[in-house]
């Protein structure tokens, strides 16, 4: 989208000059590491930069972006590459600015319930720490034991714990931003109000790097509830299972996790684990887990009852209660690993449907239906209680033109009907590069241009993530 040449390769000088920024240790040229650095959990899709830097300081990310600018290379922000739509690869090859050197948490203000961290802290790890101050930083990606806090930002993650405490953009409160001029802004304030101004630090969330490059977080905290209960429940039909969620909600029970696995999901994950936490019998043909947290324990043993007395009607099997803490994490691990299970089957396209929770029936239906109209397998699971079902198609034995180009249109088709039902064609993944064709499905031509005239305002040159959401 540059009306700009992009220098995609770098010449000796610019090597020189960034070389000269980040010190001879933090620059690759290699083709190992630039291979490396050029995919992440997408597919099987590799676009490596030209050059991988990896800066320690902001004055070095704004010395890097002003050389960028200067000569028009693309800079392509990379974190923990366990994205799931390209977010991170190098489209445009340039350099590759990976952030995994800003790993520390600065500060834990238990005073304000407040911390300020680096992009590149562990998502799980800056978890761990606040917890052990008695804090919680709720959103829970699947991949939060690897993936990057500056990801999560950059692509607005969710995960479990989303349905009942929101995702990451409801905890962000301030980000410290590298412009494309090598300016450094504070986007907002480390306030919990802030009603000055346009809300920079929100358009930053989720616009996956192509605005601006983040080098400071700070995310607000809640108290670490004392108590959870988790219980996995069968279901005989997988659409039942998917009735279920939202008459839990109208039950007037908010759980803390309500998460949906299709038969195969679970057959694929335990095969994965080499466990096999719980029996599956024949006739289950999807599973929900169910968690309540809170602080007052017989309060959630009666809304587990409750729960256990609504899912009757839908037909559910026996309920497994998780007894102590390591059936609660053996069950949560079958949960988590389910895509990579899914992705040691086969190459696979991940989709990210969320439709209003009342619709996940539906949209199940409709997955299924258009697999079948395009002669597609596919294997679902997700966030029940946010109606965001991950879908993955499975490429099995398709050849290369049916995998690239039928594929394709089956998804277009299914991403109408998501958008029929009230939804949108990413929850939680982002749109990076494998979703960015079909945003004319979910906005006009006018409404697009409006979000390309805010990326021209931000990144004149287009040299910030080029190729990705548009
Ligand atoms: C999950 C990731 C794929 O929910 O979002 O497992
Ligand atoms: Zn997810």
């Amino acid at each position: 989208m540059s009306q700009f040449e992009f220098h995609s390769d770098l010449s000796p000088d610019v090597i020189a000059a960034l070389k000269a920024i980040v010190g001879p240790d933090a620059l690759f040229l290699d083709q190992e590491t630039r291979s490396i650095y050029g995919h992440d959990e997408t597919e099987d899709l590799n676009f490596p930069p030209a050059v991988v830097l990896k800066p320690k300081t902001v004055d070095e990310v704004s010395a890097i972006m002003k050389i960028a600018s200067e000569y028009v290379i693309p800079v392509t922000p990379i974190g923990a590459r366990t994205g799931l739509s390209g977010g991170a690869l190098s489209l445009h090859g340039g350099i590759g600015l990976s952030m995994e050197k800003f790993n520390a948490i600065i500060d834990i203000d238990e005073r304000n319930l407040q911390c300020t961290l680096e992009p590149g802290v562990i998502t799980q790890v800056f978890q761990d720490a606040v917890k052990a101050k008695g804090l919680m930083y709720p959103p829970d990606p699947a991949s939060r034991g690897s993936c990057f806090i500056g990801g999560n930002v950059s692509e607005n993650s969710g995960g479990p714990k989303a349905v009942k405490y929101g995702v990451t953009k409801d905890y962000v409160l301030n980000l410290q931003v590298v412009l494309i001029s090598g300016e450094v802004i504070w986007t907002g304030a480390n306030t919990l109000k802030n009603s000055t101004g346009y809300n920079l630090t929100q358009l930053m969330i989720g616009s996956e790097g192509t605005l601006g490059i983040i080098t400071k977080i700070v995310m607000r905290l809640i108290p670490h509830p004392k108590h959870d209960l988790l219980m996995l429940v069968p279901f005989k039909s997988a659409e039942k299972a998917c009735e279920a969620v939202s008459a839990i909600f109208r039950a007037g029970i908010t759980p803390s996790g309500m998460e949906f696995m299709e038969r195969d999901a679970i057959v694929y994950a335990m095969d994965f684990i080499g466990e096999e936490p719980v029996p599956l019998l024949p006739e289950d043909q999807a599973h929900l887990l169910i968690e309540v947290d809170g602080n007052d324990l017989e309060a959630l043993m009666s809304d587990c009852e409750r729960i256990a007395e609504v899912i009757e009607a839908f037909d559910c099997g026996e309920v497994l209660f998780a007894e102590d803490q390591a059936k609660k994490d053996q069950l949560w691990k079958l949960r988590r690993r389910v895509g990579e299970a899914v992705k040691a089957q086969s190459i696979y396209k991940e989709e990210d449907t969320v439709v209003p929770r009342f619709q996940l029936p539906a949209l199940l239906k409709v997955v299924k239906e258009v697999g079948k109209l395009y002669g597609f397998r596919s294997v679902c699971y997700g966030h029940a209680g946010d109606g965001n079902l991950h879908v993955n198609i499975l490429r099995d034995e398709m050849c290369e033109e049916d995998w690239n180009k039928t594929t394709k249109v089956g998804i277009r088709l299914l991403f109408e009907r998501v958008k029929a039902l009230g939804g949108t064609i990413s929850g939680e993944h982002g749109i990076g590069l494998v979703q960015r064709d079909y945003m004319d499905i979910m906005f006009s031509e006018s409404h697009l241009e409006l979000m390309r005239s805010i990326k021209r305002v931000f990144d004149p040159k287009g040299i910030l993530n080029p190729g990705k959401i548009f």
